[in-house]
């Protein structure tokens, strides 16, 4: 492949090209792996598989699944791509066929007429995996998940028994809540501009759902539940199918327009709460707990769209900073403080405490100026009790993906789990990081070093039990 004129292909950046496995003998740890973790830290994130004809960070990419399984102190790495039914077309003929999110191609004829995949747009499957009511999914926000094994290979489509009609994007970002054990998800659609909140059981059964009209389809990445709310940011970033297909950049951003925030009651009953500010962007929430009547919201806060068509223009640099806002349900008041300056991204909690008060927040962090492709070279750790952040520093070349909290089965503090995630360093290659969440100070407790790259990727988790 020639990935020259992409810059978020370079480096670490740029895809593998190999499905591997690497058990006891082949993985060196340095420290110790604590013995009480089983299940599987999983990674989702962008993995061409043929030349593209476009990129945009982070949006294009097929979706590859990197996994470490954890079982009492054992550990195993593999890796796979997610076959969605655009790759396995691109494979069947040897060569990319669809376009990117931003350029649009139409599909030949003879792909169609050969039974390929008709729609131009491509499933990435690309942007997270989770795991829930015995569901293993790959997920990405423009249409459905794939249902995975646990041994990374793919089943297919997954439309949650019916639930999700053809059209429908379930989004790459539901919640847990860690009380009922309720999916919190939602859907969009590309031909309409409104918002389907899904709510499923612990089991992935649907329970209801609640419809959120919009006059125009926004880009809504994350959502937020609190005790008794949903929260979206709805920002004034809009993108057009119709401008990707002719080839015109089709990522809006009309500032002017503000963002608004709008609290949707989980119970479906009773009116949505709406708040207006100027306008910001975010990728990815924290946190959100309701105290004293009010909504408190932590997040990472962009000043506006932080992608384009254009490549290597630099706007994904801009600054981005942890913020803490605060919604007065009664005034309708908005207040919204930067936390932290700590340049950071994919901001992550103690599962346990989603929705609720809590002390810690862990973020994929940077305290080095950015080359042409930047990454994070730190985990940080937000303290909300004492207002301090603290980063682990790989080194000033390293990239450190995004930072799970990993409870600690033995205990219900946050400080007692531990945050995990993929470090490459030049000099030292790949590993995966543990890090004792109550001490940041003396850096991982162990390193499972892997002998092949891991690129660099998105989102990722803790599945709790899973073995393959
Ligand atoms: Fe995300």
């Amino acid at each position: 492949m020639d990935l020259s004129a992409f810059p978020y292909l370079q480096g670490n950046y740029a895809p593998v090209e190999e499905e591997r496995d690497f058990g006891e003998g082949e993985l060196r740890v340095e420290g110790r792996v604590p013995e009480q973790l089983v299940g599987a830290y999983m990674r989702d994130g962008a993995n061409c598989a043929f030349q593209p004809n476009h990129y945009v960070y982070p949006l294009d990419g097929d979706g590859m699944i990197h996994s470490m399984y954890f079982d009492q102190g054992k550990v195993h790495y593999r890796n796979r791509w997610v076959e969605t039914s655009h790759l396995k077309t691109e494979r069947r003929f040897g060569r990319t066929i669809y376009g990117s999110v931003g350029k649009l191609l139409e599909v030949p004829q003879e792909v169609i007429d050969a039974g390929g995949e008709p729609n131009p747009v491509r499933n990435t499957a690309n942007t997270n995996v989770l795991y829930h009511g015995g569901k293993l999914l790959a997920m990405w926000e423009g249409g459905f998940p794939h249902l995975l094994n646990n041994d990374l290979s793919t089943v297919g489509l997954y439309d949650y028994d019916g639930t999700l009609q053809a059209g429908d994007a379930l989004t790459a970002h539901p919640k847990i809540c860690p009380d009922s054990g309720q999916l919190i998800s939602c859907t969009q659609r590309w031909d309409s501009p409104d918002y389907h909140v899904q709510i499923f059981d612990r089991n992935a059964r649907h329970v209801r759902t609640i419809p959120v009209e919009f006059e125009r389809k926004g880009i809504i990445h994350d959502l937020q539940i609190t005790e008794n709310y949903i929260i979206i940011f709805y920002a004034p970033a809009f993108h057009s199918l119709e401008k990707a297909m002719k080839g015109e950049d089709p990522f809006m951003w009309e500032a002017e327009k503000g963002t608004r925030i709008v609290a949707i009651p989980r119970d479906g009953s009773g009116d949505n709460l709406v708040f207006e500010t100027e306008a910001f962007f975010s990728w990815h929430f924290c946190n959100g707990f309701e105290s004293g009547g009010k909504i408190v919201l932590d997040y990472v806060w962009i000043n506006s769209i932080p992608f384009t068509q254009a490549q290597g223009t630099g706007v994904e640099k801009q600054p981005r900073r942890m913020y803490r806002m605060t919604l007065d349900m009664k005034t309708r008041q908005v207040t919204n403080e930067q936390f932290s300056d700590v340049f950071c991204e994919f901001s992550r909690v103690d599962e346990r405490r989603m929705g609720k008060d809590y002390r810690y927040g862990f973020a994929a962090s940077s305290n080095v100026e950015w080359g042409d492709a930047h990454g994070y070279n730190c985990t940080g750790r937000y303290d909300f009790h004492s207002g301090e952040t603290r980063l682990w520093d790989y080194g000033p070349e390293a990239n450190a993906g995004e930072p799970v909290h990993v409870p600690n089965p033995d205990s219900e503090r946050e400080e007692d789990g531990w945050v995990m995630c993929f470090v490459h360093n030049p000099g030292e290659g790949a590993f995966l990081s543990i890090v004792s969440a109550g001490d940041f100070d003396d850096g991982p407790v162990a390193k499972i070093h892997i002998p092949g790259r891991v690129p660099n990727g998105f989102h990722a988790n803790w599945m709790q039990g899973l073995k393959f």
